[in-house]
C-alpha cells in the first residue's frame, strides 16, 4: 500500500538516457517529491542501462513510453538537433515537461514547440538550473531597480575536444547555442532582454571539429545596458573555473556571479540580501502537483528568448553586422 508521501510523487517519464540525463535520474529518483517511472532512449543500450540502473521499464521509442497510463509529466534531455517531435508528442499527451537547454537547434522548430504546449493547455520549463541556485536568486534580488552599466561574460572550458555531436556545428549549434546558452540566459536573467548583438568567431587552436572555438559578443539590453560576452571550448578540460563567470559594473560597486557564488566589491560597503527558493526539480515538481508553475523560473518561453539571442549572435558573426533580436533570426 502507498503511503501517502509515495501517493503525492510526481510520477516522470526520462527521455534521452544520455550523459546529462544521469544528473536528472539522480536528482529525480532521489528526491522527495518524484519518482521515475520509465526511461527511453533511441539507443538500445542507453535506454536498457538506465532502466536497470533505476529499476523501472524502459523504451526506445518515446511515444512506447508516452502510452503508459502512469505518467505526471516527462523530462527530456536529447541532443540539440533531437528537439520538435518529442516535445509535441508529451503535449498532446496532456504532459506538463522539463527539457534541457537549449530548446532547439533552430527557432522555427523552438516556436512550433512553444505553439504546441499553448494548443495542448500544458507547461513547460527549460533546464537552466543556475536561476535556481541560492547565489543567484540573491544577485537578482540585490539587482532589482538598480541601474547596470556594463555587464561581462564568459565561458571558458575544454569540451571542444570531444569530437562528439557537441562540438558539430549542423547538430549543436556551436558553443554559444548549446553551452554557452547558460551564460546567455543568465545575462537575460539579471540584466533583461536583449535588444541587439554584433559577434565574431574564429577558430584558433582547436582541429578536427565544425565549429569555431573562440566567439566574442557584444550585447545591447532593451534597459540600455551593454555587455560583452566572450566564450572559448579550447581551454584545459579540467579546469571548470571559468564557465559562466559574470561581473556586472554598477553604480559604486562590482558584482561578480559565477557557477559557485556572488560576492560585491568594495567588499563591506552593502550585503546580497538573503533569499531562498526551491532548486529546479522540486520547482518542477511542485508545478505538476499543482497545476500552476508558480515556482519554475525558467519557462519554455524564455528558452526561445534565450535561443534567439545565440543564434542572433551566430548570424550576426556570418553576415558581419549587428543583429536585432526583433529581426526574424534563422539557423
Ligand atoms: N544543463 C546542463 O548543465 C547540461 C549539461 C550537459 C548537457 N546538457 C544538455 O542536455 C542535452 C543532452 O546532452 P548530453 O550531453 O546528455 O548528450 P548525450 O549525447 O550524452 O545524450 C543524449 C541522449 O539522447 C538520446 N536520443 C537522441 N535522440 C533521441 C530521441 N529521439 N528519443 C530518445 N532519446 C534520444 C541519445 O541516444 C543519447 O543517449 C543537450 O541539450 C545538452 O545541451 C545540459
Amino acid at each position: 500500500m502507498s503511503t501517502g508521501a509515495e501517493a503525492s510523487r510526481v510520477r516522470v517519464g526520462v527521455i534521452g538516457c544520455g550523459g546529462r540525463a544521469g544528473s536528472h535520474l539522480h536528482a529525480l529518483a532521489r528526491g522527495s517529491g518524484s519518482t521515475v517511472v520509465a526511461v527511453a532512449d533511441v539507443v538500445e543500450a542507453a535506454a536498457r542501462t538506465a532502466g536497470e540502473r533505476w529499476g523501472v521499464p524502459w523504451y526506445t521509442d518515446h511515444r512506447e513510453l508516452l502510452r503508459r497510463d502512469d505518467l505526471d509529466a516527462a523530462v527530456i534531455c536529447v541532443p540539440v538537433f533531437a528537439h520538435g517531435q518529442i516535445e509535441g508528442d508529451v503535449a498532446a499527451r496532456g504532459l506538463p515537461f522539463l527539457v534541457d537547454k537549449p530548446v532547439a537547434r533552430d527557432l522555427a522548430t523552438a516556436r512550433r514547440v512553444a505553439e504546441a504546449v499553448r494548443a495542448a493547455g500544458v507547461w513547460a520549463s527549460v533546464g537552466y538550473q543556475l536561476r535556481y541556485l541560492p547565489h543567484v536568486r540573491r544577485a537578482r534580488a540585490f539587482l532589482a531597480g538598480r541601474t547596470v552599466a556594463v555587464v561581462e561574460g564568459h565561458y571558458w572550458c575544454g569540451t571542444g575536444r570531444a569530437g562528439s555531436w557537441h562540438n558539430d556545428w549542423e547538430k549543436s549549434g556551436g558553443q554559444l547555442v548549446e553551452q554557452a546558452t547558460h551564460t546567455v540566459d543568465l545575462m537575460r536573467h539579471l540584466v533583461g532582454d536583449v535588444e541587439a548583438v554584433y559577434a565574431q568567431q574564429a577558430r584558433r587552436i582547436l582541429t578536427g571539429i565544425t565549429s569555431p572555438d573562440a566567439y566574442t559578443v557584444s550585447l545591447r539590453f532593451v534597459s540600455g545596458a551593454l555587455g560583452t560576452l566572450s566564450t572559448s571550448w579550447a581551454h584545459d578540460p579540467g579546469d571548470w573555473s571559468q564557465a559562466n563567470v559574470l561581473h556586472l559594473s554598477l553604480d559604486g560597486c562590482l558584482l561578480r556571479v559565477d557557477g559557485g557564488g556572488a560576492s560585491l566589491l568594495p567588499e563591506g560597503k552593502e550585503q546580497l540580501p538573503e533569499v531562498d527558493g526551491p532548486d529546479m526539480y522540486a520547482a518542477f515538481c511542485a508545478g505538476v502537483r499543482s497545476g500552476r508553475p508558480a515556482e519554475v523560473l525558467s519557462s519554455y518561453d524564455d528558452g526561445v528568448a534565450t535561443l534567439a539571442v545565440s543564434l542572433a549572435a551566430n548570424e550576426s558573426a556570418r553576415s558581419g553586422r549587428p543583429v536585432a533580436l526583433a529581426e526574424a533570426v534563422g539557423a
